[in-house]
């Protein structure tokens, strides 16, 4: 089956020139939900994972099935100010101006292996910003998954030395 067919592309969104790649049609269909996160699982079968890591908020919808799937467990990555506890905290460039992401100072022990997933690679930059957490902490990144993966836009440059797996890809 090809998840694209459950992939909703709208044209000139959030701007125009944007080709937004909507994934709530997805996770509206309960089979392909299950079959998408089944398929990210078996592409890291081989990788040795003590934790999934994602970075709020679609990030949550792939890594803590993706966790719950693999029996390991999940680490919340979010904006800065939304975490309870003592916080580890990167800046990162958006399109527009910088934002900050956070995690909690003792979410990771060192030397855990940590797979970081998200629903999409787009620039790399949110995905690169998680990456620099973890290892902030000592964890050792074994990967990255996403659902879909904009190939013209390379984030895999942000990610060297870093495996990616993606379920589906896009030129744009
Ligand atoms: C989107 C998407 C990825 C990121 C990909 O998140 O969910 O996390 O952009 O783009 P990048 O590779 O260029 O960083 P967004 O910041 O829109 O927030 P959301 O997940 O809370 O919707
Ligand atoms: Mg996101």
């Amino acid at each position: 089956m090809d998840f694209k067919d459950y992939i909703r592309v709208i044209p000139d969104f959030p701007q125009p020139g944007i080709s937004f790649k909507d994934i709530t049609t997805l996770l509206n269909d309960g089979e392909k939900y299950r079959l998408a996160i089944d398929e990210l699982r078996k592409l890291v079968s081989d990788l040795k994972i003590d934790l999934i890591a994602g970075p709020e908020a679609r990030g949550f919808v792939v890594g803590a099935p993706l966790a719950y799937a693999l029996g390991v467990g999940f680490v919340p990555i979010r904006k800065k100010g939304k975490l309870p506890y003592d916080t580890i905290e990167v800046k990162y460039n958006l399109e527009y101006g910088t934002d900050v992401l956070a995690m909690h100072s003792d979410a990771v022990k060192p030397g855990q292996n940590v797979l970081i997933a998200d629903d999409l690679l787009a620039t790399g930059g949110t995905i690169s910003t998680s990456v620099e957490l973890v290892r902030q902490l000592g964890g050792n990144v074994v990967g990255t998954a996403f659902l879909i993966e904009l190939g013209e836009l390379n984030g895999r440059a942000k990610l060297p030395g870093i495996d990616v797996y993606s379920l589906v890809q896009y030129d744009n």
